[in-house]
């Protein structure tokens, strides 16, 4: 740790912890923590006045960030430098938001011009009729395609798009039960076009049309792929490759050829809003200045409560069913990004990194987890997401009651309440931060999502670890694939199970 990071945490693990009524009888408290943002889809309010920073966290913070220095690795992400050195790439998703080095703009914005062709042509019929999309792909090249369908093509999908991720054949065989193989195209996406899930799953998707008197399966296929070759010598005609640089990681790739089947389901037209508010939410990472920068307060209060409060996880709670799919986007984004041990110069972390991500919807989840979050042993910070416009057209009274609820349950935990019987008592002193958007449309959630990529970024850089590699899901593969090649001898239990299991 540089000299000046740590000072930078020497400062802070030095303040005073005041409770959250302490920092609310300060009246300028809301103005200062809770912040609302103009974008293209409408206002969002990101509030962070109900977690327990204080403006002299703000201001070592703001040391910390400048010490890990932040600024100069902001720059170099945009700029379209290796910041991923263990894999020699740069970064460069936001450049698909038109946000980035001028020529990967360009270059972005060229497969852009490839991909909506092919969109535009399949809405036009050129490919005969097609119902159906299977979205075949996993990780990174699945939950950014089904998080943006759920929420945004609800009712009125030009197309509509089954994903599937995994290899358990009862997810693909769900798929081909809701199918007609005669109005069906297959995308098969994946970055690097070798991941046994996805090729697995493409092998036996083809073999299913094929059964199911399709002439030409190959021709119903689409590859969404940063190795275009791979995809060619696979069997996908070239015209319907859509390639996307090597600079975009796969959990950061839905704004590249990996979102055809959300511009396919809700025509290109929306899917450019969706790039749009994104690249505000870009511009706003890169222009606001400290504190201003949301997505930068909010890596502060993350790591706060990792690094100063030891929580060991971190939860999100959608209060809008649209968003059900966000909490799993979100462990993936976050926890592939910064579930790391060793920093960027290879030495220890210097303290816990990523927290477990969880969460789910409300209300739901008050009837079933929110029991830990009100009396549980574990300190948990809470993210609550809302959308004002409601996104049903049934009696308001729905709408009202699901915001009325989310509110409520960010104003128990911080009040929480005394009670004779221990049993029945709240601590209360719960940290919660509010996510209340103006409408929940393909602009705003562009922006929401860029909004968690830079929160994590800006989390990695503080903790000085590189966010965007993933070296710590190899073993289990390379494991995976010794048992089903045979010859090694594994541990007892090992053995045993696959043993029983019929397999060896
Ligand atoms: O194994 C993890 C991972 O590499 C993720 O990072 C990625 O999103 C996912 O697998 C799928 O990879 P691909 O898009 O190359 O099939």
């Amino acid at each position: 740790m540089s000299d000046a990071v740590s000072a930078a945490w020497q400062v802070l693990q030095a303040l005073p912890k005041p409770t959250l009524k302490d920092l609310f009888a300060d009246p300028a408290r809301l103005a200062a923590w809770s912040t609302r943002l103009d974008l293209p889809g409408g206002a969002v309010r990101f509030d962070w006045s109900k977690m327990h920073l204080d403006a002299a966290h703000g201001t070592a913070f703001v040391q910390l960030a400048e010490a890990a220095g932040f600024a100069e690795r902001r720059g170099a992400m945009f700029g379209g430098e290796p910041i991923n050195q263990t894999e020699g790439r740069a970064v460069e998703h936001t450049a698909l938001r038109g946000v980035g080095r001028e020529t990967s703009v360009e270059e972005a914005h060229a497969l852009h011009l490839r991909m909506k062709s092919l969109v535009d042509a399949i809405h036009a019929g050129l490919l005969g009729e097609v119902k159906h999309l299977i979205h075949i792909g996993i990780g990174g090249s699945a939950l950014g395609p089904a998080l943006a369908i759920d929420a945004l093509a609800r009712d009125e999908a030009k197309v509509q798009v089954h994903v599937v991720s995994n290899i358990d054949g009862c997810a693909l065989e769900a798929a081909f039960r809701a199918c007609d193989p005669a109005t069906t195209l297959i995308a098969v996406a994946s970055k690097t076009f070798t991941t046994t899930e996805t090729m697995t799953n493409a092998r036996s998707a083809l073999d299913w049309l094929a059964t199911n008197g399709v002439a030409d399966p190959y021709g119903r296929v689409v590859a969404l792929t940063a190795y275009p070759d791979k995809a060619v010598e696979w069997g996908v005609d070239e015209t319907r490759v859509l390639p996307f640089g090597e600079s975009v990681g796969g959990r950061y790739s839905l704004w590249s050829s990996i979102g055809f089947p959300v511009a396919l389901a809700l025509g290109w037209e929306e899917f450019a809003e969706f790039l749009e508010g994104a690249a505000a939410m870009d511009r706003h990472f890169l222009e606001a200045q400290g504190l201003a920068n949301l997505p930068l307060r909010a890596a502060f209060a993350d790591l706060y409560y990792t690094r100063l409060r030891q929580c060991q996880t971190r939860a999100c709670f959608a209060y809008d069913e649209r968003l059900r799919l966000l909490p799993s986007y979100l462990q993936q984004l976050e926890m592939e990004s910064n579930g790391k041990s060793v920093k960027l110069d290879g030495t220890p972390a210097d303290g816990p990194t990523a927290p477990i991500t969880w969460g789910g919807v409300g209300t739901d989840a008050q009837h079933a987890v929110f029991q830990l979050l009100h009396q549980g042993t574990n300190l948990v910070p809470v993210d609550f997401i809302a959308a004002i416009i409601p996104g049903d057209s049934l009696d308001p009274a729905h709408h009202h009651n699901l915001l009325a609820n989310c509110f409520a349950q960010g104003a128990a935990l911080m009040a929480g309440k005394e009670a004779k019987d221990p049993a029945r008592a709240y601590p209360g002193d719960r940290p919660s931060a509010t996510i209340l958007c103006e409408d929940l449309n393909p602009a705003t959630l562009g922006a929401l999502i860029a909004f968690h990529e830079h929160r994590t970024f800006a989390a990695g850089v503080l903790m000085q670890i590189n966010s965007f590699d993933q070296f710590g899901v190899e073993l289990g593969k390379e494991i995976a694939k010794a048992i089903l090649s045979g010859g090694t001898v594994f541990d007892a239990s090992t053995e045993a199970l696959l043993a029983e299991a019929g397999i060896k």
